[in-house]
């Protein structure tokens, strides 16, 4: 067991958790982007930045990946926490500047006016990588990756081509927490990432309800038959 303290309040956690996972069981609150409840952490946004004080030594950290220590003392809203935070937000918002959750957090911080060169050609995507977990991991696809190098550095499918792999499913527009991700629903069908994907009507209700690819994904994966998963959630 580890003991220490944050804001001032004694708190205990096991040993290998993070400083951000205790924080939040703990009732504080500190900002994320790119920190993922199943996922876990890249530290690939740096909002959720901490001051960590061990003796008389202070430093900012990335509180989703630094593990907690036995008498440090930590501080969640501290001046210097709240002037990286406003950095951080800045550069997020030059970078997306259409993003509705940076412009919120944008305005939380007081970050009015960006010293930066807006972008106006990154969409709301903050590079965190999240969907591309998402798809890999959870879904058990891998039809996201990182393409490009510095400025040009963005996610997409290979080549930027409707991908193979994609059974259409969405999991990463649900896991994205910026927003970034198009995909729309329309007279039976489901655009995302350029593909296009014929949705299966429940034959209960009539209702679209999930892309006949995904579906078949499952049926293979989980060996229920196709008939039971065209039946949608509501009349199941
Ligand atoms: S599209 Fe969304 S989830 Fe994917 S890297 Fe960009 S911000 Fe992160
Ligand atoms: S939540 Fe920790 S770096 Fe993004």
């Amino acid at each position: 067991m580890v003991e220490f303290k944050i804001n001032g309040k004694q708190v205990k956690a096991e040993k290998g958790e993070t400083v951000l996972a205790v924080a939040i069981r703990e009732g504080f609150v500190i900002p994320t982007l790119c920190h993922h409840d199943v996922l876990g952490a890249d530290g690939r946004c740096r909002l959720c930045v901490v001051e960590v004080q061990r003796g008389n030594r202070k430093r900012i950290v990335t509180s989703c990946l630094y593990p907690v220590e036995n008498g440090i003392n930590v501080f969640t809203e501290s001046d210097d926490v709240k002037l990286v935070r406003k950095t951080v937000l800045e550069l997020l918002l030059a970078r997306c500047p259409f993003s509705e959750v940076i412009q919120y957090l944008a305005k939380q911080y007081g970050v009015n006016t960006v010293r930066y060169t807006k972008d106006n050609d990154k969409g709301k995507c903050i590079l965190c990588n999240t969907c591309v977990k998402t798809c890999e991991t959870l879904v058990g696809v891998a039809a996201l990756g990182m393409t490009g190098k510095g400025p040009l550095k963005k996610v997409s499918t290979p080549f930027d081509e409707p991908s193979d792999v994609c059974i259409g499913c969405g999991a990463c527009v649900v896991a994205c927490p910026t927003g970034h991700i198009y995909m729309e629903d329309r007279n039976g069908f489901r655009t995302i990432w350029r593909k296009k994907f014929e949705l299966a009507r429940c034959p209960a209700c009539g209702r679209y309800h999930a892309p006949v690819e995904q579906l078949e994904f499952i049926s293979k994966k989980s060996g229920v038959a196709i008939d039971e998963l065209l039946i949608c959630q509501n009349c199941k």
